[in-house]
């Protein structure tokens, strides 16, 4: 009994309980935030989300405050969840470069990795829709006619019937559909980006979403049936087409016709002249 109150006043004995008190709660904290988030890394979430706000600090907190608040400069991150960084993330959107109408998308600047830590550290602060996984976003050549009908529905008001994007008002734009991962149409339908709806799963299940994935990412490779694809911008770019080249092409007969016309009317009236003076 003696002996342990003397080693109580050990000098150490305070920052040997401290440090105790610091790995149980280390413990109990790895136990309650879920392993799988990780799982493909091979970090521990703990770590994740360590590495998730050193990265968000240094290149996030400028302007979505320290503490995903928000400010003047960019939106609260608290409740977008891990959905929404991956998309604005691994497109490029963010971190924004330029503040304009529509942030400019540009070279994505982080690893696959980061962006999965950013995401985690984002989705502890509020919840929100998470990372879709593969099964989610793979393409089923089944459902590519609902697809189609449901992609006519919900997004070619903005995005044009074929993906090929479109102008909005306030210099804001539908960007092409041509090109975007499936992961991230399935996150920016999640999400809804900027000035586009939020099809969360209430209003779209999951099997519908993958549907119009389906759709996008077959017609891609679809022929141009009727000729040239003119970008398959539809009336607008057809329209001005007639218009340029349909046009000329009449003024050109036009033109020849006149031209054609005045030198056979010349040359009848010398041949009268011609007869006139032989008489
Ligand atoms: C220069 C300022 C700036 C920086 C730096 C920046 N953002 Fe943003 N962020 C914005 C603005 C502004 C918006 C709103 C964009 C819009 O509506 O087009 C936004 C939107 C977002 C959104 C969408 C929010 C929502 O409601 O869906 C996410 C997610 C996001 N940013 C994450 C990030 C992450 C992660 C980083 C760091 C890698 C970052 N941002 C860096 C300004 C910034
Ligand atoms: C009201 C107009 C509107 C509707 C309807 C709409 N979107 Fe969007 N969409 C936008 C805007 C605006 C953006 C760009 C947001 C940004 O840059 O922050 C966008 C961006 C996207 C992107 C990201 C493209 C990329 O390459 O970065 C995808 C994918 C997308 N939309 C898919 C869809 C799908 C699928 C639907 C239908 C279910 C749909 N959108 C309906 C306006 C719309």
């Amino acid at each position: 009994m003696k002996s342990l109150s003397t080693r109580r006043r050990h000098p150490l004995a305070a920052f040997a309980v401290l440090a105790l008190g610091l790995a149980f709660a280390g413990a109990l904290f790895a136990a309650f935030v879920s392993p799988a988030a990780s799982a493909d890394t091979g970090e521990s979430a703990a770590q994740q989300l360590a590495n998730g706000k050193a990265l968000y600090i240094s290149s996030c907190s400028s302007c979505h405050g320290p503490n995903a608040e928000g400010t003047s400069l960019g939106p609260s991150l608290v409740g977008v969840g891990s959905a929404a960084v991956d998309f604005q993330v691994s497109t490029g959107r963010m971190p924004a470069k330029q503040l304009g109408p529509q942030v400019q998308a540009h070279p994505d600047v982080f690893s696959a990795e980061q962006v999965n830590d950013m995401a985690a550290f984002v989705q502890s602060l509020g919840g929100g829709p998470q990372i879709p996984d593969a099964s989610q976003y793979s393409t089923d050549a089944n459902s590519v006619s609902l697809g189609g009908v449901l992609f006519r529905e919900n997004c070619t008001y903005c995005h044009n019937f074929a993906g090929e994007g479109g102008a909005l008002t306030d210099g804001k734009f539908a960007p092409a559909l041509t090109g975007t991962d499936p992961k991230a149409i399935y996150e920016a339908m999640l999400t809804g980006p900027q000035n586009m709806p939020v099809f969360n799963d209430q209003v779209m299940p999951p099997a519908e979403k993958q549907a119009i994935i389906s759709y996008i990412v077959t017609s891609r490779t679809q022929p141009n049936y009727g000729g040239a694809g003119l970008g398959r911008l539809g009336p607008v770019s057809e329209g001005l087409f007639i218009w340029t080249v349909g046009l000329i092409a009449l003024l050109l007969c036009a033109v020849w016709i006149a031209a054609h016309t005045t030198k056979a009317s010349a040359e009848k009236v010398a041949k009268a002249t011609a007869a006139k003076a032989g008489k």
